[in-house]
């Protein structure tokens, strides 16, 4: 009865998509639990791309269920966008897709207000609305898919919600106001063609799992922008870490048995915040351009750096990864050498941990490994012996610091492009 997780180890855009679509197969249930629609999973099928930011990554394969929990914050005009570009490829989500009644809507206001808030501090946010909409969740003011159910508590809810909204939008930011009307009818027509899949989903999840099926939650963004665990403020508004698939959802602790850390073979952030491995010269940019390191959702290029081993020892301490997942191995293919940080210098100090200190971040130094490359090409290797004994030997190094199994290796966009070292379910 294996219920698994699916957590991204460094600042998001590990590859998560193209893992959960891989272990889909072997699952009855994919759920997400965390963030919104600043996520953009990325999921390559024969010659075909989809980009998925609220639909689970499972939602490609035919007869699986997919849900999104309470814990996700919702943009129903994205979900039905997402909904419409999958029909139109001929795939059918009406069976297989299922909404907690407790998940929170992104509101326009929310992305109106947040757009104000970037200019005066700015945090490099994908401006999807994502961290206005869990302030109001927290601040107990939040709008739930079941409100959308109740039109006149929809209305209410709105109208007290723009007050405050309206009030800083006018006064603070000397922008103009939104209409409450024209909010609420907008909602109403979503309430029409969202209502089929609004569900109890922690009941729905809860029986599966008692029934002994098998179910994948996958996680948003990565470790180092978690709320609580991550580079703050330089993060995202959610608990990105594994024990959000608790809270999330409405499971117990005791029902998750793996968790697996998707840890991309160097390192990319988009947004702003320290990353002490950056490469800011032309290798950086060959990464990118190689890595196709723009973003899913915003299409910001992603700043590139080495592996941060320092930063996995963290995630992996967070999480507690019964295995992980390295992938866009293949991206490194002819480097001629290879760095990885095992440790930070602050002036004279040397740091084994991930600093608490933002500023600690902005001043530290990494320290590095240096490992030789390979020449060969490692793309779309699917056996683990063909790698050349450089790129076993750089994966082993990751191993060997860590101490977790590596259990998957991934060589390609495509879903076949992948080393399969031992099942994690
Ligand atoms: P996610 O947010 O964690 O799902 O990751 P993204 O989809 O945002 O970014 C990962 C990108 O790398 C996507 O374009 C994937 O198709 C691609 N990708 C995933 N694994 C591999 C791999 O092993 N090799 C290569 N070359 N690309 C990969
Ligand atoms: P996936 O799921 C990479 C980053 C933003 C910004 C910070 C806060 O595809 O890995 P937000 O809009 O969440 O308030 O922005 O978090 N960010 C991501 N970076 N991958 C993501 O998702 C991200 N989601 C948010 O760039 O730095
Ligand atoms: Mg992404």
């Amino acid at each position: 009865m294996p219920t698994i997780v699916i957590i991204g180890a460094q600042w998001g855009d590990e590859g998560k998509g193209k893992i959960v679509d891989f272990l889909t197969e072997k699952c009855d249930y994919v759920v997400r639990f965390q963030g919104g629609c600043n996520a953009g999973h990325t999921i390559v099928v024969g010659n075909e791309k989809y980009i998925l930011h609220l639909l689970p990554s499972g939602i490609l394969h035919k007869n699986k269920k997919c849900i999104i929990a309470n814990g996700v914050v919702l943009d129903p005009s994205v979900l039905l966008k997402e909904i419409d570009i999958l029909r139109s490829k001929g795939i059918e989500v009406d069976n297989n897709l299922f909404i907690a009644k407790h998940c929170h809507l992104v509101m326009p206001y929310h992305i109106a207000i947040e757009e104000q808030m970037e200019k005066r501090n700015k945090i490099g946010t994908t401006k999807k609305g994502i961290g206005p909409s869990y302030t109001e969740k927290i601040a107990r003011n939040g709008i739930r898919m079941i409100d959308l159910l109740y039109p006149e508590v929809l209305k209410s809810k709105i109208k007290a919600n723009l007050e405050l909204i309206n009030f800083l939008l006018k006064n603070l930011y000397g922008v103009k106001s939104l209409y409450e009307e024209e909010i609420f009818n907008q909602y109403i027509e979503y309430a029409e063609k969202l209502k089929k899949y609004i569900v109890d989903t922690d009941i729905i999840i809860n029986q599966a799992i008692d029934n002994g099926q098998n179910i994948l939650f996958e996680g948003a963004q990565g470790t180092l922008l978690d709320i609580d665990h991550g580079t703050y403020p330089y993060v995202t508004s959610s608990n990105t870490i594994a024990g959000s698939a608790c809270t999330g959802t409405g499971i117990s602790p005791k029902k998750i048995d793996k968790i697996i850390g998707i840890v991309k073979a160097y390192t990319t952030r988009v947004g702003e915040g320290p990353f002490p491995t950056e490469i800011k010269d032309s290798l950086g940019e060959n990464i990118r351009k190689k890595g196709k390191e723009y973003g899913a959702t915003t299409g910001r290029p992603r700043r590139c750096g080495w592996l941060d081993l320092v930063g996995l020892k963290h995630a992996l301490r967070i999480n507690g990864f019964t295995g992980i997942a390295v992938t866009k191995l293949d991206i490194l293919d002819g480097i001629e050498t290879l760095k990885v940080c095992v440790g930070y210098k602050y002036g004279d100090v040397i740091l084994e941990d991930f600093p608490k200190e933002l500023e600690i971040f902005h001043n530290c130094t990494p320290i590095y490994e240096e490992l030789p490359g390979w020449k060969e090409s490692t793309a779309g290797i699917k056996d683990y012996e063909k790698l050349p004994q450089n790129a076993k030997n750089y994966l082993q190094f990751i191993e060997d610091f860590l101490k977790v199994k590596l259990q998957i290796i991934s060589t390609g966009q495509k879903r076949d492009e992948i080393i399969i070292k031992e099942f994690p379910l």
